[in-house]
Formats: structure tokens, sequence, C-alpha cells
């Protein structure tokens, strides 16, 4: 995405935060344009607290003295703002592409309402993946195995060459989507398994999604939700 596209997502989306607000932060990089703003706003006298879903969007909300809350602190979340991987028509959600998507779904759950932001590009007819899925080390050839056991192909995420880690500790395992009809009850076979945290199939789904179109912002409701739709 296009940075003047995210900065367009970051504003339309800070004027949904109120004073007093309970923010959940999400991460990635249109999160970060929109904690920019949200630092903006805070320098400007604005009131939130922020409740972090990685280390490094702690970084850069401390750098930003934006104050933050741990989730034991937080009496509740009103809002999270986060950004996704995909969504498809209805409004369900891939994420974890930044590998912070453990903590982007227990803030998620924990919050009274979700907005994400995505450009264009991420909205699909079907979710095609990569589906990512939180491991524990130990356990990835018996992960492995069983997904390759399905005719599914699995790469394991690195970074500079080295496997991936995530705040957490853990390892990610990208699924290849080609062959799964039903990305649902993948994820929640893939749950039952022993050694999977996590998967990137996000069950709780957003209230709104701000995109841009045609140059202008566009806040889309969920179909549960729609005639709450329109230009922002
Ligand atoms: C991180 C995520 C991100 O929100 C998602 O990958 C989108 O990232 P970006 O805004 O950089 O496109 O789920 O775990």
């Amino acid at each position: 995405m296009y940075e003047q596209e995210k900065k367009m997502l970051a504003e339309a989306a800070i004027k949904q935060v109120k004073n007093g607000m309970i923010l959940g932060l999400g991460t990635g990089s249109t999160t970060r344009s929109f904690i920019d703003a949200l630092g903006e706003w805070v320098k400007a006298g604005g009131e939130v607290q922020g409740v972090a879903t990685s280390n490094e969007t702690v970084e850069q909300a401390k750098r930003l003295n934006i104050p933050l809350l741990s989730l034991e602190e937080a009496t509740h979340i009103d809002l999270v703002i986060d950004g996704i991987d995909q969504i498809d028509p209805r409004f369900r959600v891939l994420k974890g592409g930044g590998g912070a998507l453990f903590r982007e779904k227990v803030v998620a759950l924990m919050s009274r309402e979700i907005l994400y932001l995505a450009d264009a590009s991420k909205f699909v007819h079907h979710l095609t993946g990569p589906l990512p899925v939180e491991i524990d080390a130990f356990a990835r050839p018996y992960v492995e195995r069983y997904l390759r056991d399905k005719q599914l192909d699995v790469t394991l995420r690195e970074h500079d060459g080295q496997p991936f880690v995530t705040d957490g500790g853990h390892l990610i395992l990208d699924v290849d989507l080609e062959r799964v009809q039903d990305v649902r009850h993948l994820a929640q076979e893939l749950k039952s398994l022993t050694g999977v945290l996590e998967t990137g199939y996000f069950e709780r789904q957003p209230d709104h999604v701000l995109t841009v179109e045609q140059g202008k912002v566009r806040q889309v409701a969920h179909p549960n939700l729609r005639d709450g739709g329109g230009l922002v």
C-alpha cells in the first residue's frame, strides 16, 4: 500500500478516537501510520491509553509518549485499530503477516469494537492465504507432518535467513490455502492440535473497515451492520 494511502487511513481513523478511550493498538505498517497520527493527537492534548499487541508497537508508542496499559491493567478496551492481510465479503479476516497474530487476537477479543484499516488489495472474494499458524518449536515436526498429510504446503516463516520468532517465543508456519475449501474449519482443526497456539483466522470480525477507493477513504460496515457504511 502506498504511504499516502496509509496516511489517509490513519487520519480517518483518528477521527474515531475520543478522549478517555482505551485503545487496542495493532501491529504492522498500516497501524504504524495510525500510531504516528495518534502520537500527534496526544501531543496536541488528546487523552487516551493504549494496549499494545507487540513489542514493536510498545516501542513506537513509548517514543511518541502514548500512555500504555498492560492487558491486566486495562479495565476494558473500547476500540481496536489494526491492519489486516485479507478480508472476504462476509468479513472473514486473515491476519498475522507481521507475526503478531496471537496478541492481536487476544486484544481484539477483549475489545468492545474493532476497526481495521485496509487498502483495496486486501478485499478478496476468497481467503487465499497463507494462513499463519503460531506453534511451539518442539511441536514443529508434528504439526508440519499433520499438515503435509493433508496435502497442504507449509513454509516455516523466516527473517534474515533464520526462523522468525514471535514476541511470545514461538515459530510460525505459513500454510498455503490453495487446496483449502473451508478456512474456518481448518483453523478450528489446527487449534485442536497440541503445540498450536493460534492461527491467523480471526473468528471475531471487525465492526468496520476503513479503505481507500478512488482517492477517498470509505468506511465499510460489517454485513450485519450495513447502512452504517458510507464515505467519511
Ligand atoms: C500483523 C498483522 C498486520 O496487521 C497485517 O499483516 C497487515 O500488515 P500491513 O499493515 O503491514 O500490511 O496482522 O500481525
